[in-house]
């Protein structure tokens, strides 16, 4: 393996598609290698745009603007960053040999819908969901929670972050659960999904890693499970190690390994699943770095987003843990087109063995994810209490 100079003509060019925090922290772990970095959003100025060599404005969805910044920019490797992306032109691009998409076109084409992985999880590998149905109408969908029962989720079946998802406690939901997510999925008039409510005790991402090994050859790696808590489908705090018994993480391994052998390439994939003592569901997974994956940012000697760099290079990775830690979301606070100022950052600092990532995004949302609160700790416990203080410290401020 070999890397040349980048903006030479021996560059290894690495093509972002979605520049978010998560993006921005690939290219940085790119960066420190040398890899000559596109970074590509929807909007400018996005988070990996401010640490690129170069960026670009398009709209990812649309498959000819997808097809012609790849052939001005002839990147070597194209990284999914996001799920709303053109996949049936990445998967051309792919098969045109234009560039090598991580891990795979079809990984991108089969997690942006939760209909293909759920059926490829369910009925192909045969690995435990929830029980669950697909509806294109309001009518078909009351005739499924029938047979599923209350409580239950709605889901559209092309959305991420809980977007138009809702949870139903009874028949009277039925009717704002089919609104809501028709305003809020990506592709309007689209398939709902519904799902049996999981009542877990945690639920889990597995970072999982396909990397090359000594020999050349893939093989798979499993980061210690990360715990976290989701309000309306968004994350909020995240630690490292979640604690389970040998039994479910052994599970959850298998789990992971199936789903992710069948989708290839390399990379890092967060799965999500859920536990109930010995017992895992499969919930979803992203052929990505993870948001609740943050953490590793302060637990282990190759974070997640070195690791999905390395990975896609074809370096060897160690998912070791260094220490336990914990994360704790920032939120914008504020709507506001100008940025935010932020306030109390030394306060939150003062606070042992924390970190902060503030991810410069230059739009704020009342809900919109602006940074992470990262805490080391002796214990997980006393991590998320360092943490969850941290992020509390910042204040936002519209300018
Ligand atoms: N069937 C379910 N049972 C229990 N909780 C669920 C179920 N489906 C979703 N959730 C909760 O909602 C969160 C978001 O759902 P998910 O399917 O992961 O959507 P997204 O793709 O938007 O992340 C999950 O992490 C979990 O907390
Ligand atoms: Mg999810």
């Amino acid at each position: 393996m070999k890397l040349g100079t980048p903006l030479t003509a021996t560059a290894l060019k690495v093509m972002l598609l979605g520049s978010g925090e998560l993006g921005k922290e690939v290219i940085i772990a790119l960066q420190r290698l040398g890899v000559e970095v596109i970074a590509v959003d929807r909007y400018p100025n996005a988070p990996g745009h401010q640490v690129a060599h170069r960026f670009h404005v398009i709209d990812m969805t649309n498959p000819h603007a997808l097809h012609a910044l790849v052939v001005l920019e002839k990147p070597d490797i194209i990284v999914p960053e996001i799920e709303a992306i053109a996949t049936d032109m990445l998967l051309e691009i792919e098969q045109a040999g234009l560039a090598q998409v991580v891990p795979t076109a079809r990984a991108a084409q089969i997690t942006m819908n939760r209909e293909r992985i759920r059926s490829l999880a369910a009925d192909v590998l045969k690995i435990p969901t929830s029980r669950y149905a697909y509806a294109n109408s309001e009518a078909e969908l009351r005739s499924h929670i029938e047979t599923i029962g209350f409580p239950c989720f709605v889901k559209p079946v092309m959305s991420s972050s809980g977007k138009g998802q809702s949870m139903l406690h009874n028949a009277e939901d039925i009717h704002s659960a089919w609104q809501h997510a028709m305003s809020a999925g990506r592709v309007s008039g689209g398939t709902v999904i519904v799902e049996e409510f999981i009542d877990f005790d945690f639920e889990i991402t597995l970072l999982t890693v396909r990397a090359l090994n000594s020999k050349g050859e893939i093989e798979t790696y499993f980061c210690e499970p990360i715990g976290h808590i989701q309000k309306q489908g968004d994350y909020v705090e995240s630690w490292q190690p979640q604690a389970m018994t040998p039994t479910a993480l052994k599970i959850a391994q298998e789990m992971a390994r199936k789903v992710t052998d069948n989708l290839g390439g390399r990379g890092i994939f967060g799965v999500e699943l859920f536990v109930k003592g010995d017992q895992v569901w499969f919930s979803e997974v992203s052929p990505r770095p993870h948001d609740t994956g943050m953490v590793t940012m302060v637990t282990q000697m190759q974070n997640e987003f070195e690791l999905h760099a390395r990975a896609l290079l074809g370096l060897p990775v160690s998912t070791a843990l260094r220490n336990e830690g914990a994360s704790a979301v920032i939120y914008g606070g504020y709507d506001s087109e100008n940025g935010l100022i932020y306030e109390g950052i030394d306060e939150a600092l003062q606070i042992p063995q924390t970190d902060l990532r503030l991810f410069g995004k230059p739009e704020a949302f009342i809900k919109r994810r602006m940074g992470v609160a990262l805490a080391m700790g002796k214990t997980v416990e006393e991590a998320r209490e360092h943490a969850k203080l941290a992020a509390s410290k910042v204040r936002t401020v519209k300018p």
